[in-house]
């Protein structure tokens, strides 16, 4: 797919969803207070807040972090509660205005812009880190390196990218997957043996190119790059969509990010891969 018709189908497909739970939000003052900051029962996002503070200490006064393709601006809004000066972008203008409006009804200050991840006006040099939250697979192949030629020139030398990224899945575990219906408020999802099924998996989905741990160990010119970590997480939490009750996901997630370090021999089943690279000095 061409660059322009990918953008074009990133922006409508975000716009349309999310431009009605703006306005929705904007009229219930209490919509966002507090929402998604942080998601604490989610491992991920400790075992993130842990690479962050290894690579960075974990006093982040006076570090400036930017986040691309920024969505909600959940991730935006959880680095500025951990002391980051934050900065955030994303294609879409509704997930701008929605991440905005987060932003401000938890009194943080993140500064958010709608642009194309890989021309943005970022000031060169300026960061200690990047990071992008499920943004690359977003990409067409080309738009993925022009992605990383904007990180490199915003990044100081030294400084950290940091990615998580949904990885690609082999046809018959996806299969099972499926199975198991997604019992979400935001993004529902019937199980493929109920009659729904059909409907649903006609359905215009998100538009993405999964990808595999490999292709990230690659994806890095090593004149440029120090590849840091490149690290598979996530298993059994696929099982989270069986309960919303949060202890008991909270439990599944511990006991996931425990043991999957041991488990590297089912790494084509993880659900995420978190990358970290450093600019070259
Ligand atoms: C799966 S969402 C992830 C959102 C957020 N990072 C998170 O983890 O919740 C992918 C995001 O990438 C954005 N996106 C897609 N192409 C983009 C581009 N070229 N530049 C900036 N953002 C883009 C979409 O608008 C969407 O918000």
């Amino acid at each position: 797919m061409e660059s322009e018709e990918n953008k074009a189908l990133q922006r409508t497909h975000y716009d349309d969803i999310t431009l009605p739970i703006y306005e929705r939000c904007l009229a219930d003052e209490s919509a966002l207070v507090g929402a998604g900051l942080p998601q604490r029962y989610m491992k991920v996002h400790r075992l993130v807040e842990a690479y962050v503070d290894e690579q960075l200490g974990s006093d982040h006064s006076g570090q400036a972090l930017v986040d691309f393709g920024c969505g909600w601006g959940e991730w935006a809004c959880y680095f500025a509660t951990l002391g980051f000066e934050v900065w955030a972008q994303d294609i879409s203008e509704g997930n701008v205005k929605l991440a905005d409006l987060r932003a401000q009804r938890n009194n943080l200050d993140v500064r958010i812009h709608t642009s194309d991840c890989t021309a943005t006006e970022f000031p060169d040099v300026h960061f200690d880190m990047a990071t992008g939250m499920a943004l690359v697979h977003h990409l067409t192949l080309e738009e993925e390196q022009r992605f990383y030629d904007e990180v490199y020139r915003v990044l100081k030398p030294g400084g950290y990218a940091l990615f998580k990224e949904p990885l690609k899945e082999m046809a018959w575990f996806r299969r099972v997957v499926e199975l198991v219906p997604v019992r979400d408020k935001r993004n529902p999802r019937p199980s493929r043996l109920s009659p729904q099924w059909k409907a649903y998996a006609a359905q215009e989905h998100e538009p993405e190119r999964p990808v595999s741990v490999a292709h990230f160990r690659q994806a890095f010119p090593p004149d440029k790059w120090d590849v840091v970590r490149v690290v598979p997480t996530g298993l059994f939490s696929r099982l989270d969509r069986l309960t919303r009750h949060t202890p008991t996901r909270t439990a599944i997630h511990d006991w996931d990010y425990r043991v999957f370090h041991r488990m590297t021999f089912l790494r084509k089943l993880f659900r995420n891969v978190i990358v970290i690279v450093r600019k070259r000095a």
